[in-house]
């Protein structure tokens, strides 16, 4: 089956991304992206995209209204559909039975009722969000119907982009996976969407596989790179506490082959729409199946990741003189990573709230994150200034905190800042990113994630 029309239901971080690079590198074939959120669409189409994304605006502009689409969902542009993405948001479940650990799956079935009526025969549908391991089983039994006899193939077709590169991961994916149905009609909807990839990605990259591990390798996959991160930050804690250092530990193992580089730089957390979800997920997955050590062993990486947050507040308010009421930090990023305005379980969240429990008063700086900020703060009280120029935000404040590794905070002009800040000046870098030698000679004390402190006395 050759396809001409695609659908996407869901225009965020990844359906809009995704789509658009489809659009940009097939242009025979023509995309709509719907969401039930219409201040979405009208973003997507306007000039200020919704999502900020490297070399996301001039993949857009090169397609819409060529063959790209922004718009509400109708029944003719479902019935016109050869393939259907799902692309919607699948998060953490807040209430009733698994609240707190597994997926909310409501969006996602709530979309399948809804193309249901309109799909034509023999629709494809692919699975783009990231879902418990087996839900293309409950999606396909939700779909089809015996009485009028029409099947809808079901794909898995896991998204692997790192927001802040999500173009370049798009561009050029590491693989694309596609579980598919051992049937017929199953490996026929996985050649189609495999031909849709090879227009640019090489063929030796898509990987097939069954629907259950394709969907069981997204979880894996977001599991091991967390995995990572609170390792190196066990390893950070035990840093502070003997004075090694994490990043010579990480050079040290990270040129072993056997374990590699990415991943190993210690910091505040992780955060972000995805691990947290993800692994608490995978746990509740684990411990539904009898396996509750597995489970046990999986939301670890949480909690060491929720205990690293946590020290790293601690330690401010600890060389703060053991109280940051009423003095002002600086809060340098709020992304939850560089290249990003998402703020979406950003580590920035929980240090800003317990600081302002402690009623420190906090201007927040951010090169793209402040819209969002403020929204991931709202109703927190206390006094929060949300401050576009980092300059403005530093002044008269007794510390500054690095939240995100933006490389414009590399750039500022740290002897002015220091001149304008309360004494003793004092730098939390969260993400050990700035030249820590330097801004002890301009007389701050600095202070590190699994690094010696740098303090005058
Ligand atoms: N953000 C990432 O980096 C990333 C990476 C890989 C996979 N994923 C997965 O992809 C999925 C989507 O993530 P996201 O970050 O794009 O979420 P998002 O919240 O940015 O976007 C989801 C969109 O779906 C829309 N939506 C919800 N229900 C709908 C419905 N019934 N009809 C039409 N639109 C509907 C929402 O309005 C929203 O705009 C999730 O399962 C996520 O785990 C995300």
């Amino acid at each position: 089956m050759s396809i001409r029309k695609i659908l996407c239901i869901g225009a965020g971080h990844v359906g809009g991304p995704t789509m658009a690079v489809i659009a940009d590198m097939c242009p025979e074939i023509n995309v709509v992206v719907v969401d039930i959120n219409p201040d979405r669409l009208t973003q997507w189409n306007s000039g200020t995209l919704p999502v900020y994304e490297p070399g996301l605006d001039e993949v857009v502009s090169r397609c819409l209204g060529r063959n790209l689409f922004f718009e509400p969902a109708r029944p003719e542009v479902i019935a016109d559909a050869d393939m259907v993405f799902v692309s919607v948001n699948t998060p953490t479940k807040e209430y009733g039975e698994g609240a707190g650990m597994a997926a909310d799956l409501q969006y996602w079935e709530k979309s399948a009722r809804f193309i249901k009526p309109h799909l034509k025969d023999g629709a494809i549908i692919v699975e783009k969000s990231t879902v418990p391991v087996r839900t293309a089983e409950a999606i396909s039994r939700i779909l089809h119907d015996n009485r009028q006899g029409r099947r809808f193939p079901v794909l898995s077709n896991p998204e692997f982009l790192a927001e802040g590169a999500a173009i370049r991961d798009l561009m050029e994916p590491d693989r694309v996976l596609i579980g598919c149905e051992e049937t017929e009609a199953g490996r026929a909807a996985a050649e189609a969407l495999a031909a849709v990839y090879r227009h640019w990605v090489p063929p030796e990259r898509i990987v097939l596989s069954s629907v259950w591990s394709s969907e069981l390798a997204k979880l894996t996959a977001n599991a091991f790179l967390a995995q990572r991160i609170s390792s190196i930050n066990a390893i950070s804690a035990l840093c502070d506490a003997t004075y090694a250092d994490v990043t010579e530990i990480s050079r040290a193992i990270g040129t072993d082959h056997r374990i590699g580089s990415h991943f190993l730089e210690a910091g505040v957390g992780f955060g972000g729409s995805c691990f947290r979800k993800d692994i608490l997920n995978l746990s509740y997955i684990c411990q539904q199946q009898g396996l509750p050590e597995v489970a046990a062993y999986w939301k670890s990486v949480v909690e060491m990741n929720d205990h690293q947050i946590t020290r790293f507040t601690r330690n401010i308010i600890a060389h703060q003189f053991d109280t940051v009421a009423g003095k002002k930090l600086a809060v340098f990023g709020f992304a939850f990573k560089p290249g990003t305005n998402d703020t979406r379980d950003s580590p920035a969240i929980y240090v800003c709230k317990k600081l302002l429990e402690e009623r420190a008063h906090l201007a927040i700086t951010d090169p793209r994150a402040l819209e969002n900020a403020a929204e991931s703060l709202r109703g927190l009280g206390g006094e929060i200034a949300i401050e576009p120029d980092p300059y403005r935000a530093a002044e008269g404040a007794h510390a500054i905190v690095l939240l995100t590794h933006w490389q414009e905070f590399r750039e500022l002009d740290y002897q002015r800042i220091y001149e304008r800040m309360e004494r003793p000046a004092s730098f939390f870098d969260g993400r050990n990113w700035i030249d820590a030698k330097l801004l002890y000679e301009l007389g701050f004390n600095v202070y590190r994630v699994g690094r010696a402190p740098l303090v005058h006395y």
